[in-house]
């Protein structure tokens, strides 16, 4: 693992966790979160992560029925990460998952990513232009976004109310500080 140089999500693997910023039990808490944005079931939902990291929100989506994920992320070592993991968690779980990775960066390829169903963006959109969540709002209904800080909240509410979407749910994640997950969607 240590090749894999160094690790933003904590990750169980065969019972070590990977030295993650947050530390054990951050993507599980995050993701209990998340869960309270979608579906009961994932089931014939594709689903596109921005900045995937580990890739561990896209297997968490496949576990929960998802038809499809694909995962953007630009940094060698993450990507490298996310096929570590999803080798690893395909082993573990005796199945194929379909996810995709796509090694590069959001502003590039997010034009010709079209015709998912949900797109989350968490913890991404300070790291992108503006201009570039309106190219990630044209192509998708839904999107669920972390946020690092309160002011972001009115910021991407403008940003994606001016895009045409609704501004939906939000929710202080308990144990980490200004951290928000909030909905956009088009009516
Ligand atoms: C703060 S981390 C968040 C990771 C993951 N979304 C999560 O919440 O656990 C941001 C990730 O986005 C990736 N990233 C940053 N800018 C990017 C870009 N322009 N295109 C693709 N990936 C990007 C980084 O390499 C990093 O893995």
């Amino acid at each position: 693992m240590e090749d894999l140089g160094e690790w933003y999500q904590t990750i169980d693997i065969d019972g070590e966790p990977t030295p993650g910023i947050h530390g054990r039990g951050d993507v599980e808490k995050t993701w209990d979160h998340v869960k309270e944005f979608l579906p009961e079931t994932l089931e014939g939902i594709r689903i596109l992560d921005l900045g995937c990291n580990a890739g561990m929100y896209c297997v968490k989506s496949i576990l929960m029925g998802a038809e499809e994920v694909v995962g953007i992320e630009s940094q060698d070592f993450c990507f490298r990460q996310a096929l570590f993991v999803k080798d690893y968690m395909e082993r573990k779980h005796d199945r194929k998952m379909n996810i995709r990775y796509v090694h590069g960066s959001i502003e590039d390829h997010v034009k010709e990513m079209a015709g998912f169903d949900i797109v989350y963006a968490f913890t991404i959109l300070y790291h992108l232009p503006d201009c570039v969540c309106a190219d990630i709002a044209h192509n998708t209904r839904i999107v669920i976004a972390r946020l690092r800080k309160k002011k972001d909240l009115s910021k991407y509410s403008r940003i994606f109310s001016d895009a045409g979407f609704q501004v939906g749910k939000c929710l202080r994640e308990e144990g980490i500080k200004n951290r928000h997950l909030i909905q956009f969607k088009k009516p």
